[in-house]
């Protein structure tokens, strides 16, 4: 068996390598934008870093030769003046599919966000909407993998996480009021190695959150409890944030935007959770939150 990961630096491509690079019977191509890249993936025989261009097809069709399934991670929320959602959720994705398509790959794995939709008013859920249909829509069997908001140690949300807590007093969007679902990396990581070491013969859309919904402010407070301490949590109003953000992201080029603020601060909510589907068991909330405090 053969897998491909595109965004292989990624925090969730950091966590799937460690996981995989126990598995002998795959051999993974790690494909990353840049060789000082490398120096960011786990180290082992069954793992091969490469570098992509995404506008250069020939370099996705060679990380891509002889793969059975190519898992395709890159993809941002807070654009910088370098990558927007244009092009890193969109392009990338469709020169991805494209090359899936010449190598004649037979599974394709996207993971997108809960919310994301081609008709979304957000930027971000919209693109990741128009990236989900470029996969579903490829001729590839493909599985779209809906993720919230993903907590493990290294993870973007973990770092906000574990900065608010440690208090005494931490201000945060609407005061924390919004509803999420983490999800744990290494719960994510299982769901992709059941995904990708079983042949797909269908497309299909899944929702994978974590086992427990919670306010951010809960969250943040059972977190300082872990941690021995108390915190006491504050209001940003959102619509001074957005004031702000949109001031200082229209200066700088990029970084915490009105729309990244509205997707931080909508609830995360599902019909139905794809964790008993895929066989895997989550991670309670404390179990990550352990994790994440043990590795600070
Ligand atoms: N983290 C979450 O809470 C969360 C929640 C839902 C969904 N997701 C999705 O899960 C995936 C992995 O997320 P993550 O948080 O682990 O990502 P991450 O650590 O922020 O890494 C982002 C990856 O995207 C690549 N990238 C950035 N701009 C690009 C461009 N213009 N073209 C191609 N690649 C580009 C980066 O490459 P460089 O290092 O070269 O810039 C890096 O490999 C993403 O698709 C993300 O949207 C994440």
């Amino acid at each position: 068996m053969k897998l491909c990961i595109t965004g292989a630096n990624s925090s969730v491509g950091q966590n799937l390598l460690n996981h995989l690079s126990q598995n002998n019977d795959v051999q993974i191509t790690a494909g990353v934008r840049s060789e000082r890249a490398f120096g960011d993936l786990p180290k082992a025989d069954n793992i091969t870093p490469i570098t992509i261009t995404y506008d250069d097809e020939a370099s996705l069709q060679t990380a891509m030769q002889g793969a059975d399934c190519v898992i395709h991670l890159a993809g941002i929320l807070i654009e910088t003046k370098h990558s927007n959602y244009a092009s890193a959720n969109v392009a990338a994705t469709a020169a991805v599919v494209s090359a899936a398509k010449a190598q004649a790959v037979q599974h394709i794995i996207f993971i997108s966000v809960i919310g994301a939709s081609p008709r979304a008013k957000n930027a971000y859920f919209r693109s990741k909407g128009s990236a989900e249909e470029i996969v579903t829509k490829s001729g590839i069997a493909s599985t779209v993998l809906r993720t919230p908001i993903l907590l493990g140690p290294g993870t973007a949300g973990a770092s906000s996480l574990v900065g608010a807590a440690k208090g005494p007093t931490s201000k945060v969007l609407g005061g924390g009021l919004y509803t999420m679902r983490p999800l744990d990396t290494d719960d994510l990581s299982a769901a992709l190695l059941k995904l990708s070491l079983n042949s797909a013969k269908e497309t299909r859309t899944l929702e994978l959150v974590g086992p427990e919904p919670i306010k951010y402010r809960d969250l943040i407070k059972r977190t300082a409890k872990l941690m021995g301490s108390e915190v006491e949590v504050g209001v940003v109003p959102v619509w001074v944030a957005k004031l702000g953000s949109a001031i200082t992201s229209t200066l700088k080029g990029g970084g915490i935007t009105p729309t990244v603020i509205d997707v931080i601060t909508s609830d995360e909510a599902v019909d139905r959770n794809a964790d008993q589907e895929l066989g895997i068991e989550l991670t309670p909330i404390d179990g990550t939150l352990n994790k994440i405090l043990k590795s600070e």
